[in-house]
């Protein structure tokens, strides 16, 4: 629907205080479509799958569903390597036919889609670069980063691919290299250029139009690089075993002051697509520190916000999981946020390790809460509802790119993408046919129909804690106020309109005593990560190792 004149005015006053926007207060859900469920046998998922389990996730309680890459792809990068103008669905997921009845059944059931937009680079497959390595002259040449040689006849400078390996690709029959910082067959486009400009913006609109409720924008912070394409500096941090990318500091690869017009320019076609009703967002893929995120909101000097609606926070996946690392993460994110911008959470997703394989097993229940009772928008991945850990990948079973060209640095990213388990059905209730990975080992016990019957499951509490959330504008718009760590002991308030509820968390392996300022009397428990005690007093009692509480004080 596309808004006119007068509505989109009317927008604009309403997203200067989107106060309940969904975006803002609702909870987000990642899936990885080739993970998430089968409906044809050939071992891959696919989007009518997605649209079998719609019910489990509404039971879920999550309010929006960020589906990776479902585009035409020759899946150099499983998607993340995109043939087709994207606007077009891969045969492996379906057609666009099972895309619209997605969009229509996610809507059905009261819940948001958003897709994921990979601006930054193209497949090879992609006619746009096959015109543009067609010849010199051909008038989309310049559509990419192409560049003679140096005098040595090497790459053109020093850049990296976030995959290993130089960012240049020699192309024999022009004689010049082009640009990709991920794989060579994932090349960069220019964002320079006015027409790639227009044809990604429509590429927006073509989704836009068919109803998405908004993007997640890839690697953002990379599409606009260097005009002068200045050598990266060596980074002084890096020691042999880490990621070969960290050897230079991508000063001209990322994070370029453009950035931030493309991100204007995007934010404005969702803004003409959103209405009273219903606001498009924009959640953008940011691997910044804290200091650099705010920039991404895209405030102008009367304090409006008119770029990202969402900057991924991707801190709680990289800090140490102790009690006081968290309280200075959060209070260093909540103090770096601009005037009026949504924070945000995450706690995994398919590039990093799961949450329950980082802080261990028991800690997952603990991330849960926080997670889900911190100030901002919390992002789950897929499976760990089910405290679904890293499955061990056998080097001949590997699937990632990333691994295959730097294997043994535990870089590959198999581990994290395995099937989502659903019952005790053949693998798992994923496939009839044989998954193209493997299973996490316990999935007779750990699947989605065991632990709904399971009172006590992770499951039951990730239900518990959305149910919460969404019940109490405390927890899901109100202020976080920070009460201070004790020992292993993290404690903060949320308060919204006279209401004030308690979080304390445990990240410590001994029992925890709670004191005074933390639960003043009469505080109760609303719910215990352990899920087997609720109403006590909270004081005279203490935490049990990585227990969690959510206390209510009337
Ligand atoms: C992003 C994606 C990742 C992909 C890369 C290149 O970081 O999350 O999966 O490999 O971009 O598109």
């Amino acid at each position: 629907m596309r808004a006119n004149k007068a509505d989109r005015t009317m927008t604009r006053s309403l997203q200067a205080a989107p106060r309940d926007a969904w975006w803002r207060n609702g909870v987000v859900y990642q899936i990885y479509p080739r993970s998430f469920q089968d409906s044809d046998g050939d071992g891959i998922g696919d989007l009518p799958g997605i649209r079998r389990r719609l019910d489990y996730l509404a039971d879920l309680g999550v309010d929006a569903l960020w589906v990776s890459p479902f585009y035409p792809s020759p899946m150099a990068d499983f998607g993340y390597d995109v043939a087709d103008y994207y606007c077009d669905v891969d045969p492996r997921f379906g057609s666009l036919a099972d895309f619209d009845a997605l969009v229509a059944a996610v809507h059905a059931r009261g819940m948001k889609l958003i897709v994921d937009f990979v601006p930054n680079h193209t497949s090879t497959q992609h006619p746009w670069f096959l015109e543009s390595r067609s010849s010199r002259d051909d008038p989309k040449q310049d559509w990419y980063l192409w560049r003679d040689p140096a005098p040595d006849g090497g790459p053109p400078n020093n850049w990296l691919s976030n995959f290993g390996s130089p960012a240049w690709t020699f192309d024999a029959a022009s004689g010049q290299y082009y640009c990709h910082l991920f794989l060579a067959a994932q090349p960069d486009l220019n964002w320079r250029h006015p027409e790639v400009r227009v044809a990604l913006l429509e590429a927006l609109r073509f989704w836009l139009r068919r109803g998405v409720d908004g993007f997640r924008l890839d690697v953002i912070y990379h599409v606009v690089k260097d005009v002068h394409f200045r050598d990266n500096p060596a980074n002084p941090g890096f020691v042999e075993g880490m990621d070969p990318v960290h050897r230079l500091l991508p000063v001209y690869t990322a994070d370029q002051p453009e950035v931030a017009q493309v991100l204007a320019e995007m934010r404005r076609v969702v803004d003409e697509f959103s209405d009273a009703a219903s606001a498009r967002v924009l959640v953008a893929e940011t691997y910044l520190p804290i200091e650099r995120l705010g920039a991404y909101y895209g405030a102008d000097a009367a304090g409006n916000l008119l770029g990202a609606h969402l900057p991924f926070n991707f801190h709680l996946i990289g800090t140490p999981w102790n009690a006081a690392s968290i309280d200075a993460l959060v209070r260093a994110y909540e103090a770096a946020l601009p005037a009026g911008a949504a924070p945000n959470w995450v706690l995994g997703n398919h590039d990093r390790s799961r949450v329950a394989s980082r802080t261990g097993a028991r800690s997952a229940r603990l991330a849960a809460m926080l997670l889900l009772t911190l100030r901002g928008t919390p992002t789950m991945y897929y499976g760990d509802e089910l405290g679904l850990e890293d499955v061990a990948i056998e080097p001949q079973d590997v699937q990632d790119p990333f691994e295959k060209n730097q294997p043994g640095l535990g870089l590959g990213r198999d581990p994290v993408r395995t099937p989502m388990p659903w019952s005790n059905a053949p693998h798992a209730g994923f496939t009839t046919g044989r998954p193209w990975l493997r299973l996490n080992d316990d999935w007779p016990g750990r699947n989605v129909l065991a632990q709904a019957a399971d009172d006590r499951s992770i499951l039951q509490l990730y239900r518990r804690l959305i149910a919460l959330r969404r019940r109490h504008p405390a927890l899901h718009r109100g202020e976080w106020l920070p009460l201070g760590v004790e020992g292993s002991t993290l404690a903060y308030a949320r308060e919204h309109a006279g209401e004030r509820l308690v979080v304390v968390l445990n990240f410590g392996s001994d029992n925890a005593e709670v004191l005074e300022r933390q639960a003043p009397a009469g505080a109760r428990i609303l719910l215990s990560t352990l899920l087997d005690r609720r109403g006590e007093l909270a004081r005279g009692s203490h935490l049990r190792p990585f227990e969690g509480w959510i206390l209510g004080l009337q």
